[in-house]
């Protein structure tokens, strides 16, 4: 994803009013800071067109998971119902708090089976973890409607979808909390950063006061702030979030490129027999960092990707046999591999990976591509890329 695709003088200028003052922190020296406050800049801005009331910015994707977690209070022994293809931040953000995180298919929108949650609910269930995957959403209003009947928290994991949108709504600000990472391959990167929206004023309230060690932010002397809750540190620096600001103002543009791009490759792709797009839930618009497709078996697939490479067509990702982001190259998690204990509760869920049956979504992952979708492709090069794409695929049909 292109954010590091296109640097350049405006996210100097901004660094350069953080270096320029000194103060790379986002808190306190008031008098120092030649009134540059850009976390508090990036943050206004982020809610404002994500179109919710409050932002937290932190200091990482990964990070906001855990902060929106604790921000509504899931702890010890709450489970959070997350999907098999996602990335290992899912499950590390929900077993920093020693919450419990409960695998569970997904389907051909790439993201959560609404029928396999459903499934997957207990008494100690609190949370719904949709993940939008390679730029597209999981079925938000099956999902809301389960969250609704068991009083559940719905929290959006957008941090691969930024710009996408579900019945007009911007990705990440449907649930009841929405996350997003700024690391450097994403949509708009600050190198490192991420943030939680929410409209519900008390979870922002607590996310404030949890990235910062729970403190409670009254005044304006940090020495005398009071602790509400325990917190931990996950703030951004001043330096992230002034290049965050820069990257932001450029989000519609990279958006623009990426749709243009990604559908000109869609339109020569579609003349493949055979070769069917990842479903896009009705209501939603993709924010096109990525063209997902299935082909008709594994074996096909696997031939396709090796095709691709051979003619040098880069960027294809096989997520099947990819370490990253599918459950069967997560040995770690499986073999419950960490260095400290885990308690009783994380590891009898744990262990039950092993003999899960998840070959719903293995059927789906054995047949998917996901094909970047860059922005800085001239014209020529995005028709002839597409075209390499459609004599590489069918050569093995
Ligand atoms: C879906 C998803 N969630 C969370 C994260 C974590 O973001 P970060 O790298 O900023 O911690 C990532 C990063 O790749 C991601 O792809």
């Amino acid at each position: 994803m292109p954010g590091f695709e296109i640097f350049g003088d405006e996210e100097r200028k901004q660094v350069n009013d953080v270096l320029d003052s000194g103060i790379l922190m986002r808190y306190g020296f008031d008098g120092l800071r030649n009134n540059h406050w850009k976390a508090k800049e990036f943050e206004t801005n982020f809610a404002q067109r994500m179109q919710s009331k409050h932002c937290q910015l932190v200091s990482s994707g990964t990070s906001a998971l855990t902060t929106a977690l604790a921000s509504a209070g899931i702890g010890a022994g709450d489970e959070v119902i997350m999907p098999v293809f996602t990335f290992v931040a899912s499950f590390e953000s929900i077993m920093a708090l020693g919450a419990i995180p409960v695998l569970v298919d997904i389907d051909d929108t790439l993201t959560l089976d609404p029928k396999a949650v459903e499934a997957a609910i207990t008494p100690k269930t609190k949370c719904v973890m949709p993940v939008h995957m390679c730029g597209s959403m999981a079925d938000l209003n099956a999902l809301q409607a389960i969250c609704d009947k068991h009083e559940l928290l719905l929290l959006e994991d957008a941090c691969q979808a930024l710009g996408g949108t579900y019945h007009g709504k911007p990705l990440g600000s449907i649930g009841d909390l929405g996350c997003f990472s700024f690391d450097f391959v994403k949509t708009i990167t600050c190198g490192e950063g991420g943030a939680v929206i929410t409209n519900n004023t008390n979870y922002y309230i607590n996310s404030d006061q949890y990235q910062d060690h729970g403190h409670d932010h009254v005044g304006n002397d940090r020495g005398a702030e009071t602790h509400p809750n325990m917190g931990y540190n996950f703030r951004i620096s001043e330096l992230h979030a002034a290049v965050g600001i820069a990257q932001l103002e450029k989000l519609d543009t990279i958006l623009a490129l990426q749709k243009k791009n990604y559908t000109v490759i869609r339109e020569v792709l579609e003349t493949i027999e055979g070769l069917i797009f990842r479903r896009v839930p009705e209501g939603g618009e993709e924010n096109y960092s990525f063209l997902s497709f299935f082909l008709p078996t594994e074996e096909l697939t696997k031939k396709a990707i090796k095709a691709l490479s051979e003619a040098g067509v880069d960027a294809n990702f096989y997520w099947y046999t990819n370490n990253w982001h599918y459950i069967n190259g997560w040995e770690h998690l499986r073999n419950m591999k960490s260095l400290g204990n885990l308690s009783d509760d994380v590891k009898n869920q744990l262990k039950k990976l092993n003999d899960t049956d998840f070959s719903k979504s293995d059927a789906v992952m054995s047949r998917t591509i996901s094909s970047l979708v860059k922005i800085g492709w001239t014209t020529e090069e995005v028709r002839e890329r597409a075209e390499n794409m459609k004599k590489a695929i069918v050569s093995v049909l």
